[in-house]
C-alpha cells in the first residue's frame, strides 16, 4: 500500500493520554492549555504539555516537549501524535512544531481533538507540505 494512503490507526486511546497530559500544562499567560501524546512504533506513549515563560518567546508547545522528551529517552520511531486543547475548533500543531515533528518523526498521523470530542486526523505531510529538511543540506 502506498505511504500516505493508509488508514489512520485508532487514535481515541492516544488522545486520552493527551487529555490527561493537558492537565499538567503550565499556561499562566495565555490560559491556553495543550496536551500531546506521541505514539512510538513499539506502542510506547510519551506525553507533553505546554510550559510558558514570562518572556513569552521561551514558551514551549506541548508537541515539542513530547517529542524532545521522547528523543532524549531513546525513542526514535513514531507513528502518531495526539493533541488536545480547549478550542472551539480543533488545534493543529503550530508551524515550529510541524517543522520539528517532520524532522524527528517523519510523516506521522496527527490527531487533534478538542475537549468536546471534535476531531481531525491528518498526515503530517498534508499539514506541512514542501518542508525544508536534511535532504537540502
Ligand atoms: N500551544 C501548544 O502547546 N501547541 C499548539 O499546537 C499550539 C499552541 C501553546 C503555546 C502557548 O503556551 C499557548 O498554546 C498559546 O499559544
Amino acid at each position: 500500500m502506498k505511504a500516505g494512503k493508509t488508514a489512520a490507526p485508532p487514535l481515541a486511546g492516544l488522545s486520552d493520554y493527551a487529555r490527561d497530559a493537558r492537565k499538567l500544562a503550565m499556561a499562566p499567560f495565555s490560559n491556553f492549555k495543550v496536551g500531546a501524546a506521541l505514539l512510538t512504533t513499539d506502542g510506547e506513549i510519551i506525553t507533553g504539555c505546554n510550559v510558558e515563560s514570562a518572556t513569552y518567546g521561551l514558551t514551549m508547545c506541548a508537541e515539542r516537549i513530547a517529542v524532545f522528551k521522547a528523543v532524549s529517552e531513546g525513542f526514535l520511531k513514531f507513528t502518531a501524535i495526539a493533541v488536545v486543547a480547549d478550542s472551539r475548533i480543533v488545534t493543529p500543531p503550530c508551524g515550529s512544531c510541524r517543522q520539528v515533528l517532520w524532522e524527528l518523526c517523519g510523516n506521522i498521523w496527527v490527531h487533534s481533538e478538542n475537549l468536546k470530542g471534535r476531531k481531525m486526523t491528518m498526515r503530517l505531510a498534508t499539514l506541512f507540505p514542501e518542508p525544508f529538511d536534511k535532504r537540502f543540506l
